[in-house]
């Protein structure tokens, strides 16, 4: 008896473990610019006997708590939100953009699935959308730069891209070198912007300051930037330092020439005279 019920509770437990359980696949946070939107990339989960009720009369709803719909995504019209759902719900992709997003829309959202024959709040599983004033200052990797002269030097300079509508525009300070852009996705599946500056290392850069700025365009056409600069510190390697000496000895001899010149022409006075 208590060894078929053993069997039966690990049944159980492989089965939710292996065979699904209701769940959603979202990131934990998403910060975004106010007045810019968010794309939350977004999955869902069910038991597997509820595979069959997924279907064309899905919609997606977005909630705040139990009670508050934001964002319904058969009703365009009157949601607190305005956004689109983009994923393909029949194959359980929800992610949704949400528009315009206000400072009075930092809040936690968790997915409802409503179906015709299906009904759930994944509850367990909560976003935090944080919508801040003032755009993110972009990452630069490294943070700092001393090498040496005739090193080849990659920096790479990364801002996060929520909207994919509208990401951000990387610049950097000087055209210094070569530069590659990209669009990278985060393990949560949220995106950032990259930008890779590539250059040689010279002694007209040192101590000069290299900046990558963000530029966000937001919905209403006006834009926010944010930048983040280093100070390079180029020093001078074993040839620039022999040439340098050269340099030096050259001109000490240069000067031991026009002296030992005019001792010559003084001497040759005092002979002649
Ligand atoms: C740039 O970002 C930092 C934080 O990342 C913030 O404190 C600062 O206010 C921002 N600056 C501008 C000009 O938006």
């Amino acid at each position: 008896m208590a060894a078929a019920l053993t069997v039966l509770l690990i049944g159980c437990l492989l089965q939710t473990a292996l065979c699904g359980q209701f769940k959603t696949i979202i990131p934990k946070t998403i910060e975004v610019l106010s007045g810019s939107c968010v794309t939350i990339p977004c999955s869902f989960h069910v038991e597997t006997g509820f595979n069959s009720n997924i279907d064309e009369t899905c919609r997606a709803l977005w909630k705040s708590d139990l009670q508050t719909v934001v964002f319904d995504s058969s009703n365009s019209q009157s949601n607190t939100i305005q956004g689109e759902l983009k994923g393909d719900l029949t194959r359980k992709d929800c992610s949704t953009t949400l528009n315009n997003m206000r400072p009075e829309h930092s809040k936690e959202y968790f997915l409802r699935v409503e179906c015709n024959n299906f009904r759930h709040s994944f509850v367990d599983q909560k976003l935090h959308i944080a919508v801040t004033d003032v755009p993110p200052s972009p990452t630069l990797t490294p943070s700092t730069l001393k090498v040496e002269e005739g090193t080849s030097v990659s920096l790479k300079c990364s801002a996060p891209a929520p909207c994919l509508s509208h990401p951000p525009a990387l610049t950097w300070s000087s055209s210094l070198g070569h530069i590659q852009e990209s669009l990278q996705e985060n393990q949560d599946r949220t995106k950032v912007q990259t930008s890779v500056l590539t250059f040689t290392a010279s002694r007209l850069h040192h101590g000069k300051e290299i900046s990558c700025t963000a530029v966000y365009k937001k919905q209403d056409g006006s834009s926010q930037s944010n930048s983040t600069s280093l100070t390079a510190d180029i020093s001078c390697e074993l040839i620039c330092l022999l040439l340098k000496f050269i340099i030096i000895l050259h001109i000490i001899f240069d000067l031991l020439s026009v002296f030992i010149y005019l001792f010559s022409l003084s001497l040759n006075e005092v002979i002649d005279s």
